[in-house]
């Protein structure tokens, strides 16, 4: 029986695909276990890379498939795999890279025989080099001329983020400690507001809207089979957008189901979007964090120690 759009669907994705028509979805983004070891209800993310690999173009390959012939893929993925995917999508799966976003957060754990971590990547392919969509003015940015210079002959209508999307402390509170130094004012930037949530790798809802924003249009279908706590769907539902998605894990699919229940089209993100409006001076940006850590702090660290 084919899927219903409009919701999450409990399941194996490779199994769920088979219900999914070629041609279904104009955008899938897809976070994936990063084969870690990272807890999962229900998933062992400690395969061996070949397993891990051999899986990847599996879903890969049906991702292409259920894509529409000027579809556009995104790809969130870890250090470890990912040159190995972007070759694979490309050489193997016929698709174009035409970004290699980094994102950037200032959180990572400290580790002591190697550079903590800071980023994870996030790969804009397309299917079709020549045709895909890409909506630039819904995800502009105030310009470093208008923001930091105050020039008058900035664009008004500001310019394209760069390659390197970044997480600021401002951003997300909660996620810095008191005694924490750095405090990052990106000239222009990305910038992206963390939920507090249940699941362990949910993404900023921010980070979805530009993805959804720039890659598909109103009514268009989104499509993630990796739900995890539902961001992608959240933010395309918020964005009016038509949407579906699969998760493997029974409680996980259910508490999807529940948030994306309390959402209407129309309703904000999650969030600051702007720098121009979440850039608090840096000693302000201090005060923001005073009543933040205990749990909160932890649940961040895990995360960030999986990203
Ligand atoms: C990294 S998380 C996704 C997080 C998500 N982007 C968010 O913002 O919340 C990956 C999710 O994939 C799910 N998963 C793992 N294997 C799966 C499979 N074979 N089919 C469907 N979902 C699977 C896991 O249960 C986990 O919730």
């Amino acid at each position: 029986m084919p899927l219903d759009f409009g919701r999450v669907h409990r399941g194996d994705c490779l199994e769920l695909f088979r219900r999914l028509p070629d041609g279904s979805a104009h955008l899938a983004f897809a976070d994936p276990p990063f084969n870690i070891g990272y807890d999962y209800d229900a998933y062992d993310d400690r395969r061996s890379a070949d397993d891990y690999l051999d899986w990847s173009r599996r879903w890969m390959t049906e991702v292409v498939r259920v894509l529409v012939p000027d579809g556009t893929f995104w790809l969130a993925i870890g250090d470890e795999y990912a040159a190995e995917l972007k070759v694979m999508a490309t050489r193997e799966l016929g698709l174009t890279c035409r970004s290699w976003v980094v994102w950037y957060y200032t959180f990572g754990v400290n580790c002591r025989q190697k550079f903590s971590r800071s980023h994870a990547h996030l790969f804009h392919f397309v299917k079709d080099p020549n045709r895909f969509t890409f909506e630039t003015e819904s995800i502009r940015v105030p310009s470093a001329r208008e923001l930091v210079y105050g020039d008058r002959r900035a664009n008004p209508s500001g310019r394209l983020p760069d390659d390197t999307w970044i997480l600021r402390p401002q951003d997300l509170p909660e996620g810095f400690s008191a005694d924490e130094d750095t405090w990052y004012f990106p000239r222009v930037c990305g910038t992206f507001a963390e939920r507090s949530g249940w699941h362990g790798c949910q993404m900023p809802e921010q980070l979805l809207g530009r993805i959804i924003r720039a890659s598909s249009r109103a009514g268009e279908v989104v499509f993630d089979p990796f739900g995890g706590s539902g961001t992608t769907l959240a933010v395309a539902k918020k964005l009016g957008r038509s949407f579906l998605g699969f998760e493997l894990s029974e409680q996980y699919a259910a508490r999807i189901a529940e948030r994306l229940a309390a959402i209407r089209p129309g309703d904000p993100l999650e969030g600051a979007p702007e720098p121009l409006k979440s850039a608090p001076a840096t000693k302000d940006g201090r005060r923001l964090d005073r009543n933040a850590g205990g749990s909160r702090r932890k649940r961040q660290t895990k995360q960030a120690e999986r990203r």
